[in-house]
C-alpha cells in the first residue's frame, strides 16, 4: 500500500475505532465484537508503524474512552493500563521469548488467571475504610462512582485486616450468568429493554446516577491487583492475591502458577474447554510475570505492561443463513423480529433462532432474508446476529419491510414516538393472552405450580380461559381431558390455583402485568398504598411521591387502572378472594397458636416453605425433630423416620388435606 492510500485507510480506521470506543465505553453498547475491534486495531498499528504515521491522539495509543462528564473525575496516581491481546499460541510464545530476552534470564514464573469479562474498577482504602471507587476511564482519569461501588456486596466497606494506611485495589466488576438471566427476565416482564450481555449490564449499571437502583442489580467483584504504599519488591502476584483474600476481598479461585510457557499452554487448553461451566463470563486468560521485581524491570509501553498478556479464547461465533424473519409478540404487545436460521452449532448447542431486537437494528445492519450472517451468543445466552457476511457478488433479496398488521391477530401495529419497538395493541391477540396468563402464574408472581406454557396454551386454545381471572373458575373435570393431564394432576392444579389465593398483595400486583411494574416496584406500591382500591384512586402526584416511582411508571399505572376491562378483572379477582390488600403484620388467625408442627415427606401441593409460612401465619411454629412436645406431624409422600417416631410417641399425624381443613375452618 502506498503512503497516500495508507493515510486514507489510517484515517478511516481511526474513525471506526473512535466510534467503537465511544459505543463501548461511553454508551456501554458495543457496535462490534472484541475480535473485530482487535483486528482493526492491529491493522491500524501495523499501518502506522510501516508508514511512520503515529500520532499521540490515535486510538492505537489512547486507552479506551474518555471519562464521562456526569460523574466527578478522578486522576489515577498509577495509571490503569490496558493489556496486549492475542488469539494465537505462537504469539504467546513470542511474549515468553520477549520477556526472557528483556530480563536476560528465565528465573521467573507465570501466574495465570481467568480474564473476567466485566468492567475494571479501582478501589482505595484509607485507614482500612473504602474512600473511593472509580472506573478506568481513559487510563489516566476515570469517573468517581463511589456511591455506586458502596452498594456492591462483594466489596467490603471496611477491610478485615488493615495492612497499610493506603491500600489500592484493582479488579473487575461483573455479573454471574444466572443472575444476569434472572434480571433480564424481570426486565422483560416489566416491559423494560433487556441488556445484551452481562458486561454491558455491569457497565450500564455502574454508570447510573441513582445508587439505589445499582443496589438492586446483581453486581459482583473479583480483585486481581493490590498496590501498597511501600511496595515490597520481593512480592509475587500469588502473594498479592492471598493478601487480598486475607483483607476481605473476593479473589477468583481459578488461578495457577506455571513454571514454563508450555505449562501455560496446557492450562489454557484445559480452561478453554471448561469455560462454559464457570458461573460468570470469561473471554480468555491473563498471563502475568509472577515476581513484582521483574515486573518493574520490564516496565510498560504507553498502553500496556510488558509483563502481562491477555490470551483471548476464540469468540463463540458461527456463520449461518437466514431462512426467514418472523415476528414475536410479547406480553405487552411488543413486536420482536426474530431470524429463523439454518441450524448451526454454537458453544455446545444448536442455534435455530436469533433475536434481531427491533426494526432499527435490522435496518442498521441491513439484514435480509437469505443473507449469510455471523451469529454470536451474547452473554453466551441469547444468540444474536453480529453482521451480514453475504459475499458481494451474491444477489440479495429485498430489504426487510415491517408489516403494517400483527401477524398473529391482524390488528394494525403502532409505534409510539419515544419507543423503538412496534406494538400490537389488541389485548385479545392470542400470544399476548397466553403470556399474560403465563406471567400471572410464574414463580415470582402467583407461583402456580403445574401451570406451564403448554397447559396455558391448551387452556387458551380450548377456550377454557381468556384471562387469568378465569383460572379461579376452572374445575378438575374441565382439566382432565387435556393432554398429559391425569385425574391427580388436574386435582393438584386446581389445588395449586386455590393456594395461590393466599399470595400477598404485592405478588398479585406484580402478577397483573402492568408495564414497568416489576417485583420491586410492586412491593413499593403495595406498601405505600396498602390496597388496590387506594392504588386505583392514586393520582400521578401520589404515585411519584413513592421513592422508586417516576413519571414513566406512574403514567403506566394510571393507564392500566383507567381501563374498565382491567378494573373488571380486578373485581373478579377480589370476588375470588385474592389478597388485594397488604397484610398487616398481625397473624392471619390464631388457630394454631401454641401448636408445634414437624414437616416430613412431600406434600401434594404445598412446598415445605409454603406449609411452614402458613403455620406461622396462623400462630403456630415449625421445628425439625419430633418429640413429646410436638402437637402435629404434617406428613406427605415418602415420609420416613419422623413418621415412625410420631407413631411411637403417639403424636397426631395429619395429611395436607386435614391441615388445610384446620386452617380454612371458620
Ligand atoms: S490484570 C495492567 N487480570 O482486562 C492491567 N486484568 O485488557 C492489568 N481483566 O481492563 C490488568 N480479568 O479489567 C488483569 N485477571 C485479570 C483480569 C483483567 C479481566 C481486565 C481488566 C482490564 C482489561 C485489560
Amino acid at each position: 500500500m502506498d503512503k497516500i492510500k495508507a493515510r486514507d485507510r489510517i484515517a478511516e480506521l481511526r474513525e471506526i475505532l473512535e466510534k467503537a470506543n465511544e459505543a463501548y465505553y461511553q454508551k456501554a453498547d458495543p457496535i462490534m465484537s472484541d475480535r473485530e475491534f482487535d483486528t482493526l486495531l492491529q491493522e491500524l498499528l501495523d499501518l502506522e508503524m510501516e508508514h511512520d504515521l503515529q500520532t499521540p491522539d490515535s486510538p492505537s495509543v489512547r486507552i479506551g474512552g474518555r471519562p464521562t462528564k456526569i460523574f466527578p473525575n478522578v486522576r489515577h496516581p498509577v495509571p490503569m493500563l490496558s493489556l496486549d491481546n492475542t488469539y494465537s499460541p505462537e504469539e504467546l510464545d513470542d511474549f515468553d521469548r520477549r520477556v526472557k530476552k528483556l530480563l536476560g534470564h528465565n528465573e521467573f514464573n507465570y501466574m495465570v488467571e481467568l480474564k473476567y469479562d466485566g468492567m475494571a474498577l479501582r478501589l482505595r482504602y484509607e485507614d482500612g475504610r473504602l474512600t473511593l471507587g472509580a472506573t478506568r476511564g481513559d487510563g489516566a482519569t476515570g469517573d468517581d462512582i463511589t456511591p455506586n461501588i458502596r452498594t456492591i456486596g462483594d466489596i467490603p466497606l471496611k477491610l478485615r485486616n488493615n495492612i497499610s494506611d493506603i491500600v489500592e485495589v484493582r479488579g473487575e466488576a461483573y455479573m454471574n450468568l444466572e443472575d444476569f438471566a434472572r434480571m433480564n427476565n424481570e426486565r422483560e416482564e416489566a416491559g423494560q429493554q433487556v441488556f445484551a450481555n452481562p458486561r454491558n449490564a455491569t457497565a450500564g449499571t455502574l454508570k447510573l446516577q441513582d445508587p439505589r437502583i445499582v443496589a438492586q442489580r446483581p453486581i459482583r467483584f473479583f480483585a486481581y491487583d493490590l498496590l501498597l504504599e511501600d511496595a515490597e519488591p520481593d512480592m509475587t502476584q500469588q502473594q498479592k492475591l492471598n493478601r487480598l483474600e486475607e483483607i476481605g476481598l473476593p479473589v477468583c479461585e481459578h488461578r495457577d502458577v506455571c513454571e514454563t510457557i508450555n505449562e501455560v499452554h496446557n492450562l489454557i487448553e484445559k480452561w478453554d474447554q471448561k469455560r462454559h461451566s464457570y458461573p460468570f463470563e470469561t473471554d480468555g486468560v491473563v498471563v502475568k510475570v509472577n515476581q513484582e521485581r521483574y515486573r518493574s524491570e520490564l516496565g510498560q509501553t504507553a498502553k500496556a505492561p510488558r509483563w502481562a498478556i491477555a490470551y483471548k479464547f476464540e469468540a463463540e461465533q458461527a456463520v449461518s443463513t437466514i431462512n426467514d424473519i418472523t415476528l414475536q409478540v410479547g406480553r405487552l404487545g411488543t413486536i420482536t423480529p426474530v431470524a429463523e436460521l439454518k441450524p448451526v452449532e454454537l458453544a455446545g448447542t444448536t442455534v435455530k433462532r436469533a433475536t434481531l431486537h427491533n426494526e432499527d437494528e435490522i435496518r442498521r445492519k441491513d439484514i435480509r432474508v437469505g443473507d449469510h450472517v455471523l451469529v454470536e451468543k451474547a452473554g453466551e445466552i441469547i444468540p444474536q446476529v453480529v453482521k451480514v457476511v453475504t459475499p458481494e457478488d451474491e444477489p440479495r433479496q429485498a430489504a426487510f419491510q415491517m408489516p403494517e398488521t400483527c401477524p398473529k391477530c391482524g390488528s394494525k401495529l403502532v409505534k409510539l414516538p419515544e419507543e423503538v419497538a412496534w406494538r400490537c395493541e389488541n389485548l385479545e391477540c392470542p400470544p399476548q393472552v397466553r403470556s399474560r396468563i403465563e406471567h400471572f402464574a410464574s414463580r415470582d408472581a402467583m407461583d402456580i405450580d403445574g401451570l406451564g406454557e403448554q397447559i396455558v396454551d391448551q387452556l387458551v386454545s380450548e377456550e377454557l380461559i381468556t384471562t387469568f381471572a378465569d383460572l379461579y373458575e376452572l374445575t378438575s373435570d374441565q382439566l382432565i381431558p387435556l393432554e398429559r393431564m391425569g385425574e391427580k394432576s388436574a386435582h393438584n392444579l386446581v389445588q395449586a390455583i386455590e393456594n395461590s389465593k393466599r399470595k400477598p398483595f404485592d405478588r398479585v400486583l406484580f402478577a397483573l402485568g402492568i408495564q414497568f411494574v416489576g417485583t420491586t416496584v410492586a412491593r413499593d406500591l403495595a406498601s405505600a398504598f396498602g390496597s388496590i382500591d387506594e392504588l386505583i384512586r392514586a393520582d400521578e402526584e401520589a404515585l411519584t411521591a413513592v421513592d422508586s416511582i417516576g413519571p414513566k411508571i406512574a403514567g403506566s399505572v394510571r393507564l392500566y387502572f383507567s381501563d374498565s376491562k382491567n378494573l373488571e378483572l380486578i373485581e373478579r379477582l377480589k370476588r375470588h378472594g385474592l389478597q388485594l390488600e397488604a397484610e398487616t403484620t398481625e397473624k392471619t388467625s390464631s388457630k394454631l397458636a401454641g401448636k408445634t408442627f414437624v414437616l416430613t415427606g412431600t406434600l401434594p401441593t404445598l412446598s415445605r416453605k409454603q406449609a411452614s409460612e402458613l403455620i406461622e401465619e396462623h400462630g403456630g411454629k415449625t421445628t425439625s425433630s419430633v418429640s413429646k412436645n410436638t402437637d402435629f406431624v404434617l406428613a406427605g409422600e415418602s415420609a420416613g423416620s419422623k413418621l415412625e417416631k410420631a407413631e411411637k410417641l403417639g403424636v397426631a399425624v395429619i395429611d395436607e388435606n386435614a391441615f388445610l381443613e384446620i386452617i380454612n375452618s371458620q
